[in-house]
């Protein structure tokens, strides 16, 4: 599963680039609002830090802005992959875009058949949002598991971008199912590498070293 970073902070996107653990990063609209920079500015400091794709995301309600929107943001650099949302008019540009070549993503996706749609328009990531559905009670997990039947039914080439990922948890769900991609914020890619027993065993070590009095270096 190919990890991208949900966040527009450039110092954590570096960290983690540093560790090797970032193929590709997500923004939406808040994401940018939260840095408070220039959409552009950030985000081609990001394309330049991170070889993969980088989502950039339209606002436009309809499908001739959301392409406009789309085409000027794909300028910024090549990596750049536009995203719209799953709206009639985001599937509309989605078609367009994805036929002049272009990466899409498609996003705030929280049903199969949104989904379903999106390959038909032949997105190149479909953006299912794990932790809004949760909040409301209904398993995300569970879409993630159709979406990955559906596609594999038919072949469908869209990746399935696991998003809204809120625990470290979603982590390995997401990839146990067969999730392509998933999009979690730093936090939670560096929550994954704890374990209490991990702490304690360490604790023990280390007072267990103490006692033989040696020194490595
Ligand atoms: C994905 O592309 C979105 O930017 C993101 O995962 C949304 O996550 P949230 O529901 O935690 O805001």
């Amino acid at each position: 599963m190919k990890f991208f970073v949900d966040t527009a902070d450039i110092a954590a996107i570096r960290e983690l680039v540093d560790l090797g653990m970032v193929d590709g990063v997500t923004t939406n609209p808040s994401l940018i609002m939260k840095s408070g920079r220039d959409i552009k500015e950030v985000t081609k400091e990001i394309c330049d830090l991170v070889p993969g794709p980088v989502s950039a995301e339209t606002v436009a309600l309809d499908a001739e802005g959301m392409i406009a929107e789309g085409r000027e943001l794909a300028k910024i650099a090549p990596n750049i992959t536009i995203k719209v949302p799953l709206t009639w008019a985001g599937l509309k540009a989605c078609k367009v875009l994805t036929e002049e070549g272009r990466m899409v993503n498609v996003t705030l996706c929280f049903s199969a058949n949104q989904a379903l749609l999106a390959a038909k328009a032949g997105a190149t990531f479909i953006s299912p949002f794990i932790g809004r559905l949760d909040d409301l009670n209904i398993d995300g997990m569970d879409l993630i598991a159709d979406i990955r039947q559906i596609y594999d039914n038919y072949e469908f080439k869209t990746q399935i971008l696991a998003a809204s990922i809120r625990t470290a948890n979603h982590m390995s769900e997401a990839a146990k199912i067969g999730a392509d991609v998933a999009t979690a914020p730093p936090s939670v890619i560096k929550a994954m590498a704890s374990h209490a027993l991990t702490d304690k065993g360490l604790d023990q070590f280390l007072k267990d070293w103490a006692e033989t009095g040696q020194k490595i270096l």
